[in-house]
Protein backbone atom coordinates (compact mmCIF):
# COMPACT_ATOMS: atom_id res chain seq x y z
CA UNK A 1 0.00 0.00 0.00
CA UNK A 2 1.71 3.25 -0.61
CA UNK A 3 2.36 5.66 1.92
CA UNK A 4 -0.30 8.09 0.70
CA UNK A 5 -3.21 5.99 1.52
CA UNK A 6 -1.57 4.85 4.54
CA UNK A 7 -1.36 8.10 6.33
CA UNK A 8 -5.20 8.78 5.52
CA UNK A 9 -6.29 5.50 7.57
CA UNK A 10 -3.33 5.32 9.80
CA UNK A 11 -4.33 5.93 13.66
CA UNK A 12 -1.48 4.48 15.10
CA UNK A 13 -1.23 5.48 18.81
CA UNK A 14 -4.62 7.01 18.84
CA UNK A 15 -7.00 6.22 21.68
CA UNK A 16 -10.80 5.21 20.80
CA UNK A 17 -13.69 4.89 23.34
CA UNK A 18 -16.40 2.81 21.98
CA UNK A 19 -20.01 2.51 23.99
CA UNK A 20 -21.22 -0.90 23.88
CA UNK A 21 -18.44 -2.06 21.84
CA UNK A 22 -18.27 -5.73 23.69
CA UNK A 23 -20.80 -6.80 20.87
CA UNK A 24 -22.35 -6.75 17.24
CA UNK A 25 -21.90 -3.49 15.50
CA UNK A 26 -19.90 -2.03 18.92
CA UNK A 27 -17.44 -4.82 18.18
CA UNK A 28 -16.92 -4.38 14.35
CA UNK A 29 -16.39 -0.56 15.52
CA UNK A 30 -14.04 -1.25 17.52
CA UNK A 31 -12.35 -4.19 15.59
CA UNK A 32 -11.58 -1.31 13.03
CA UNK A 33 -10.12 0.83 15.22
CA UNK A 34 -8.11 -1.35 17.03
CA UNK A 35 -6.66 -2.44 13.42
CA UNK A 36 -5.74 0.75 12.15
CA UNK A 37 -3.88 1.49 15.36
CA UNK A 38 -6.11 2.97 18.11
CA UNK A 39 -5.77 1.88 21.47
CA UNK A 40 -9.28 1.11 22.48
CA UNK A 41 -11.63 1.37 25.56
CA UNK A 42 -14.95 -0.64 25.43
CA UNK A 43 -17.85 -0.26 27.70
CA UNK A 44 -20.63 -2.71 28.23
CA UNK A 45 -22.91 -3.26 30.98
CA UNK A 46 -21.37 -6.27 32.04
CA UNK A 47 -17.92 -5.74 32.82
CA UNK A 48 -17.22 -9.55 32.08
CA UNK A 49 -18.35 -8.87 28.60
CA UNK A 50 -16.56 -5.99 28.36
CA UNK A 51 -13.45 -7.95 29.54
CA UNK A 52 -13.73 -10.60 27.22
CA UNK A 53 -13.74 -8.61 23.61
CA UNK A 54 -11.09 -6.52 25.37
CA UNK A 55 -8.89 -9.58 25.68
CA UNK A 56 -9.58 -10.97 22.40
CA UNK A 57 -8.82 -7.79 20.59
CA UNK A 58 -5.49 -7.46 22.22
CA UNK A 59 -4.54 -10.50 21.22
CA UNK A 60 -5.79 -10.31 17.86
CA UNK A 61 -4.64 -6.73 16.93
CA UNK A 62 -1.70 -6.26 19.15
CA UNK A 63 -3.04 -3.39 20.76
CA UNK A 64 -4.01 -2.20 24.36
CA UNK A 65 -7.28 -2.30 25.64
CA UNK A 66 -9.14 -0.71 28.39
CA UNK A 67 -12.54 -3.08 29.66
CA UNK A 68 -15.41 -0.17 31.08
CA UNK A 69 -18.78 -1.02 32.64
CA UNK A 70 -21.02 1.61 31.76
CA UNK A 71 -24.74 2.55 31.71
CA UNK A 72 -24.19 5.95 29.53
CA UNK A 73 -27.98 6.81 30.89
CA UNK A 74 -26.50 7.43 33.84
CA UNK A 75 -24.48 11.09 33.60
CA UNK A 76 -22.38 10.28 36.33
CA UNK A 77 -21.63 7.14 35.69
CA UNK A 78 -20.33 8.52 31.97
CA UNK A 79 -17.86 10.87 33.46
CA UNK A 80 -16.34 7.85 35.49
CA UNK A 81 -15.92 5.81 32.39
CA UNK A 82 -14.06 9.20 30.86
CA UNK A 83 -12.09 9.58 33.66
CA UNK A 84 -10.87 6.00 33.60
CA UNK A 85 -10.12 5.82 29.86
CA UNK A 86 -7.85 9.33 30.85
CA UNK A 87 -6.10 7.79 33.32
CA UNK A 88 -5.53 5.03 31.78
CA UNK A 89 -4.73 6.44 27.83
CA UNK A 90 -4.53 9.95 28.58
CA UNK A 91 -6.98 11.16 25.60
CA UNK A 92 -9.42 10.52 23.99
CA UNK A 93 -9.34 11.20 20.23
CA UNK A 94 -12.73 9.13 19.00
CA UNK A 95 -15.65 8.43 20.52
CA UNK A 96 -17.69 5.75 18.86
CA UNK A 97 -21.84 6.58 20.50
CA UNK A 98 -22.94 3.07 19.67
CA UNK A 99 -24.80 1.58 22.95
CA UNK A 100 -28.27 1.61 21.86
CA UNK A 101 -30.95 -0.51 20.69
CA UNK A 102 -34.48 -1.40 19.12
CA UNK A 103 -37.09 -2.84 21.63
CA UNK A 104 -36.32 -2.60 25.61
CA UNK A 105 -39.15 -3.38 27.83
CA UNK A 106 -42.11 -5.22 27.84
CA UNK A 107 -44.20 -2.65 25.85
CA UNK A 108 -46.77 -3.86 23.36
CA UNK A 109 -45.23 -2.94 18.99
CA UNK A 110 -48.06 -0.08 18.48
CA UNK A 111 -46.94 3.39 20.75
CA UNK A 112 -50.25 3.54 21.05
CA UNK A 113 -50.30 0.79 23.51
CA UNK A 114 -46.78 1.20 24.57
CA UNK A 115 -45.96 1.84 28.23
CA UNK A 116 -44.70 5.49 29.18
CA UNK A 117 -42.15 3.98 31.30
CA UNK A 118 -40.74 2.00 28.28
CA UNK A 119 -41.23 5.35 26.00
CA UNK A 120 -38.70 7.02 28.50
CA UNK A 121 -36.36 4.41 28.77
CA UNK A 122 -36.15 3.29 24.90
CA UNK A 123 -35.18 7.57 24.59
CA UNK A 124 -32.64 7.54 27.34
CA UNK A 125 -30.92 4.41 26.11
CA UNK A 126 -31.03 5.99 22.23
CA UNK A 127 -30.48 9.47 22.81
CA UNK A 128 -30.00 10.53 26.40
CA UNK A 129 -27.27 8.57 26.75
CA UNK A 130 -25.48 9.80 23.42
CA UNK A 131 -25.85 13.19 24.80
CA UNK A 132 -24.19 12.34 27.84
CA UNK A 133 -21.37 10.55 26.32
CA UNK A 134 -20.83 13.53 23.82
CA UNK A 135 -20.86 16.18 26.35
CA UNK A 136 -18.49 14.37 28.39
CA UNK A 137 -15.73 13.55 25.63
CA UNK A 138 -16.87 16.78 23.86
CA UNK A 139 -15.24 18.29 26.77
CA UNK A 140 -12.11 16.41 27.03
CA UNK A 141 -11.33 16.63 22.84
CA UNK A 142 -12.00 20.55 23.35
CA UNK A 143 -9.52 20.97 25.51
CA UNK A 144 -7.11 18.95 23.52
CA UNK A 145 -8.33 20.84 19.95
CA UNK A 146 -9.00 17.45 18.55
CA UNK A 147 -10.99 14.66 18.19
CA UNK A 148 -13.97 12.64 16.42
CA UNK A 149 -17.28 11.84 17.35
CA UNK A 150 -19.41 9.13 15.56
CA UNK A 151 -22.78 8.32 16.63
CA UNK A 152 -24.51 5.28 15.23
CA UNK A 153 -27.98 6.70 14.27
CA UNK A 154 -30.52 4.52 12.31
CA UNK A 155 -32.29 4.66 8.95
CA UNK A 156 -35.36 4.96 11.04
CA UNK A 157 -34.93 8.16 11.82
CA UNK A 158 -35.02 8.51 7.97
CA UNK A 159 -37.57 7.35 7.16
CA UNK A 160 -40.71 5.45 7.97
CA UNK A 161 -40.77 1.78 8.61
CA UNK A 162 -43.50 -0.24 6.21
CA UNK A 163 -45.11 -2.59 8.80
CA UNK A 164 -46.14 -4.77 5.87
CA UNK A 165 -42.18 -6.11 5.46
CA UNK A 166 -42.82 -6.96 9.26
CA UNK A 167 -45.94 -8.97 9.50
CA UNK A 168 -45.63 -11.95 7.71
CA UNK A 169 -42.93 -12.84 9.51
CA UNK A 170 -44.40 -11.73 12.41
CA UNK A 171 -41.81 -9.33 13.49
CA UNK A 172 -42.47 -6.51 16.00
CA UNK A 173 -40.83 -3.62 13.89
CA UNK A 174 -38.98 -1.08 16.01
CA UNK A 175 -41.15 1.75 17.82
CA UNK A 176 -42.09 4.98 16.88
CA UNK A 177 -40.08 6.43 20.20
CA UNK A 178 -36.89 4.67 18.25
CA UNK A 179 -37.09 6.53 15.21
CA UNK A 180 -38.21 9.38 17.31
CA UNK A 181 -34.34 8.99 19.63
CA UNK A 182 -32.45 8.01 16.21
CA UNK A 183 -33.79 11.41 14.40
CA UNK A 184 -32.61 13.23 17.44
CA UNK A 185 -29.28 11.61 17.30
CA UNK A 186 -29.14 13.07 13.64
CA UNK A 187 -29.76 16.44 14.58
CA UNK A 188 -27.19 16.36 17.80
CA UNK A 189 -24.99 15.48 15.36
CA UNK A 190 -25.19 18.91 13.65
CA UNK A 191 -25.48 21.12 16.10
CA UNK A 192 -22.95 19.23 18.15
CA UNK A 193 -20.69 19.58 14.93
CA UNK A 194 -21.26 23.49 15.05
CA UNK A 195 -20.68 23.91 18.72
CA UNK A 196 -17.42 21.72 18.32
CA UNK A 197 -15.83 22.70 15.24
CA UNK A 198 -14.08 25.80 16.22
CA UNK A 199 -11.87 23.13 18.51
CA UNK A 200 -10.89 21.06 16.02
CA UNK A 201 -13.47 18.02 16.49
CA UNK A 202 -15.59 16.53 13.71
CA UNK A 203 -18.79 14.98 14.58
CA UNK A 204 -20.67 12.88 12.80
CA UNK A 205 -23.70 9.83 12.51
CA UNK A 206 -23.73 6.91 10.75
CA UNK A 207 -27.30 5.60 9.86
CA UNK A 208 -27.59 2.09 9.27
CA UNK A 209 -30.20 -0.21 7.46
CA UNK A 210 -30.78 -3.78 8.91
CA UNK A 211 -27.55 -6.21 9.44
CA UNK A 212 -28.82 -9.45 9.80
CA UNK A 213 -28.51 -11.52 12.45
CA UNK A 214 -31.29 -14.51 13.98
CA UNK A 215 -34.03 -13.01 11.94
CA UNK A 216 -36.40 -15.11 9.97
CA UNK A 217 -35.38 -16.26 6.58
CA UNK A 218 -39.01 -14.74 5.09
CA UNK A 219 -37.90 -11.40 6.87
CA UNK A 220 -34.53 -11.66 5.31
CA UNK A 221 -35.77 -12.09 1.95
CA UNK A 222 -38.26 -9.28 1.95
CA UNK A 223 -36.17 -6.55 2.97
CA UNK A 224 -33.59 -7.59 0.84
CA UNK A 225 -35.82 -7.38 -2.12
CA UNK A 226 -36.74 -3.69 -0.88
CA UNK A 227 -33.10 -3.12 -0.73
CA UNK A 228 -31.06 -1.64 -4.46
CA UNK A 229 -28.23 -3.91 -3.24
CA UNK A 230 -30.27 -6.95 -2.33
CA UNK A 231 -29.14 -7.93 0.64
CA UNK A 232 -28.90 -7.27 4.53
CA UNK A 233 -25.94 -5.47 6.10
CA UNK A 234 -23.30 -8.00 7.34
CA UNK A 235 -21.96 -8.27 10.55
CA UNK A 236 -18.20 -7.90 10.53
CA UNK A 237 -17.89 -6.15 7.43
CA UNK A 238 -20.45 -3.33 6.69
CA UNK A 239 -20.27 -1.42 9.12
CA UNK A 240 -16.19 -0.99 9.36
CA UNK A 241 -14.93 1.06 6.43
CA UNK A 242 -18.20 3.81 7.58
CA UNK A 243 -16.22 4.25 10.78
CA UNK A 244 -12.94 3.88 9.83
CA UNK A 245 -13.68 6.83 7.26
CA UNK A 246 -15.06 8.81 10.04
CA UNK A 247 -12.50 8.43 12.68
CA UNK A 248 -9.32 8.85 10.64
CA UNK A 249 -7.14 12.06 8.65
CA UNK A 250 -9.79 11.07 5.55
CA UNK A 251 -12.36 12.65 6.83
CA UNK A 252 -10.66 15.45 8.68
CA UNK A 253 -12.60 18.55 6.23
CA UNK A 254 -16.34 15.95 7.04
CA UNK A 255 -18.45 17.18 9.94
CA UNK A 256 -22.33 17.37 10.83
CA UNK A 257 -22.60 14.30 8.44
CA UNK A 258 -25.08 11.60 8.49
CA UNK A 259 -23.53 8.58 6.66
CA UNK A 260 -25.97 6.19 5.40
CA UNK A 261 -25.43 2.56 5.54
CA UNK A 262 -28.18 0.69 4.10
CA UNK A 263 -27.47 -0.83 0.62
CA UNK A 264 -30.00 2.07 -0.36
CA UNK A 265 -32.65 0.97 0.85
CA UNK A 266 -33.87 4.33 2.42
CA UNK A 267 -33.61 6.20 -0.80
CA UNK A 268 -35.77 3.63 -3.04
CA UNK A 269 -38.96 3.30 -3.71
N1 LIG B 1 -28.46 -4.05 14.13
C1 LIG B 1 -29.09 -3.27 13.28
O1 LIG B 1 -29.70 -3.73 12.30
C2 LIG B 1 -29.06 -1.77 13.48
C3 LIG B 1 -29.59 -0.95 12.50
C4 LIG B 1 -29.55 0.45 12.67
C5 LIG B 1 -28.99 0.97 13.82
N2 LIG B 1 -28.49 0.14 14.79
C6 LIG B 1 -27.89 0.76 15.98
O2 LIG B 1 -26.56 0.30 16.09
C7 LIG B 1 -26.19 0.25 17.46
C8 LIG B 1 -25.69 -1.17 17.81
O3 LIG B 1 -26.72 -2.08 17.45
P1 LIG B 1 -26.58 -3.66 17.65
O4 LIG B 1 -27.58 -4.29 16.78
O5 LIG B 1 -25.15 -4.05 17.55
O6 LIG B 1 -27.16 -3.72 19.13
P2 LIG B 1 -26.89 -4.69 20.35
O7 LIG B 1 -28.13 -4.75 21.14
O8 LIG B 1 -26.30 -5.95 19.92
O9 LIG B 1 -25.80 -3.85 21.11
C9 LIG B 1 -26.10 -2.69 21.79
C10 LIG B 1 -24.99 -2.44 22.78
O10 LIG B 1 -25.43 -1.39 23.63
C11 LIG B 1 -25.17 -1.75 24.97
N3 LIG B 1 -26.13 -1.12 25.86
C12 LIG B 1 -27.45 -1.36 25.93
N4 LIG B 1 -28.01 -0.58 26.89
C13 LIG B 1 -27.00 0.17 27.41
C14 LIG B 1 -26.91 1.16 28.41
N5 LIG B 1 -27.98 1.58 29.10
N6 LIG B 1 -25.69 1.71 28.68
C15 LIG B 1 -24.61 1.33 27.99
N7 LIG B 1 -24.61 0.39 27.04
C16 LIG B 1 -25.80 -0.18 26.76
C17 LIG B 1 -25.28 -3.25 25.00
O11 LIG B 1 -24.55 -3.78 26.10
C18 LIG B 1 -24.68 -3.64 23.66
O12 LIG B 1 -23.28 -3.77 23.77
C19 LIG B 1 -27.42 0.66 18.25
O13 LIG B 1 -27.32 2.04 18.55
C20 LIG B 1 -28.56 0.40 17.29
O14 LIG B 1 -29.68 1.18 17.56
C21 LIG B 1 -28.52 -1.20 14.64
Amino acid sequence: MHEEIRKLFDLSGKVALITGGARHLGLDAASVLAAAGCRVALTSREITAAEKTADRLAQTYGTETLPIALDHTDAAHVEEAVSLTISRFGRIDVLVNNAGGGTPGSGTPTLAERDPEDIRELIELNLTGVLYCSRAVGRVMAEQGSGKIISIASIAGLVGRDRRVYEPSRMAPSQVDYAAAKAGVIGMTRDLAGWLSPHGICVNAISPGGFARNLPEQFVADYSDRTPLGRMGRYGVDLKGAVLFLASPASDYVTGHNLVVDGGFSWWK
